[in-house]
């Protein structure tokens, strides 16, 4: 009896043992894993994540931009003559036109208090001014116009009909709804003496430096005299139009006014196959496409159009 009574303590500590074992075995392994894993890090987490975290599924999608006709014939870019009306409806929500006097960085004359341009191109106009009379050593270079409305172009054609007459108007003033001035990206330039008189732009030293300079601000002079069968304007020496650096710098460095860059960019560019320019303010990539849905570019991009049958699109390197 006492040999079965110590075989049943036996056994019965033996189990009282197992059981305190197996107790402390699963109680202190939790505090052991949690101490040298980050929460994050659970192997449960990995393996029910894997499926949705693989490299490849992880790369967002590309982003599809999508225009429609009316981007064609807004932006930095658009080609506005005789040919091609400014489109003021497809205007009318981004034009951001602004006071020159109000908005201007420092003084400069104008003609007009009213006088207007959009507001992202004023930067720009005044560095270009600060510049030309800088480099002149004088402060005479004021605007003598700037954005029009078509009202006010029917004006500014009667006025110049009526004092050198028709053949002359039709030869420096584009038709109301046909003006680069309703575009709010065109300036004319002049001559203001302290006196409040006005001086001959086309005579003047500043009229030389910003032939020569305005690309480095991202405007062109629009009508050249070597190009006067192109643009159906004669030669003002006084009228800039703001385009945007690259666009800027690369029509001055090949002699190009914009309708010929706006047929250069569409026989010659793609996406695949972009003009490449490097400029004061880095190197871009430009490219025409008809497509009315492109991939997003990587970076910064502007898309513009050229308000003739299709898109510009630049985007700057890294
Ligand atoms: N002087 C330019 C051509 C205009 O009237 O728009
Ligand atoms: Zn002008």
């Amino acid at each position: 009896m006492n040999n079965k009574k110590c075989l049943k303590a036996q056994i019965l500590s033996a189990l009282l043992l197992t059981l305190a074992l197996l107790i402390t075995a699963c109680g202190g392994k939790k505090p052991a894993e949690n101490e040298t894993l980050p929460p994050a890090e659970s192997s449960t987490a990995s393996v029910t994540a894997a499926p949705e975290t693989t490299p490849a599924e992880s790369t967002p999608a590309p982003v599809r931009l999508s225009f429609s006709e009316k981007d064609i014939h807004t932006g930095d870019l658009i080609l506005v003559n005789s040919s091609y009306p400014f489109d003021f409806e497809a205007n009318e929500a981004t034009l951001d036109i602004k006071n020159i006097r109000e908005n201007q960085s420092f003084y400069y004359q104008v003609d007009k208090l009213e006088f207007s341009v959009a507001g992202r191109i004023l930067p720009h106009l005044d560095a270009m001014i600060a510049a030309c009379d800088e480099a002149i050593g004088t402060k005479e270079t004021g605007i003598t116009s700037a954005y029009r409305t078509k009202e006010y172009q029917q004006g500014v054609m009667e006025e110049i009909t009526a004092a050198y007459g028709e053949d002359y108007a039709k030869k420096y003033v584009a038709a109301p709804g046909y003006s680069e001035h309703h575009t709010g990206l065109a300036v004319d330039v002049g001559i203001f003496y302290p006196d409040g008189s006005q001086g001959s732009f086309s005579e003047s030293q500043n009229a030389v430096w910003m032939r020569n300079n305005c690309q480095h601000f991202g405007f062109v002079r629009r009508y050249a005299e070597d190009k006067t069968a192109i643009t159906g304007i004669s030669n003002e020496a006084w009228h800039f139009r703001y385009v945007g650096m690259p666009h800027a710098f690369y029509m001055t460095a090949h002699n190009l006014c914009l309708e010929e860059y706006i047929d250069f960019l569409r026989a010659g560019t793609s996406e695949d196959e972009p003009l490449t320019v490097t400029c004061d303010d880095g190197t871009y990539d430009i490219f025409f496409t008809a497509e009315m849905e492109i991939e997003e570019p990587e970076g910064m991009y502007t898309v513009s159009g050229n308000n003739v049958d299709g898109l510009i699109v630049t985007v700057k390197r890294k």
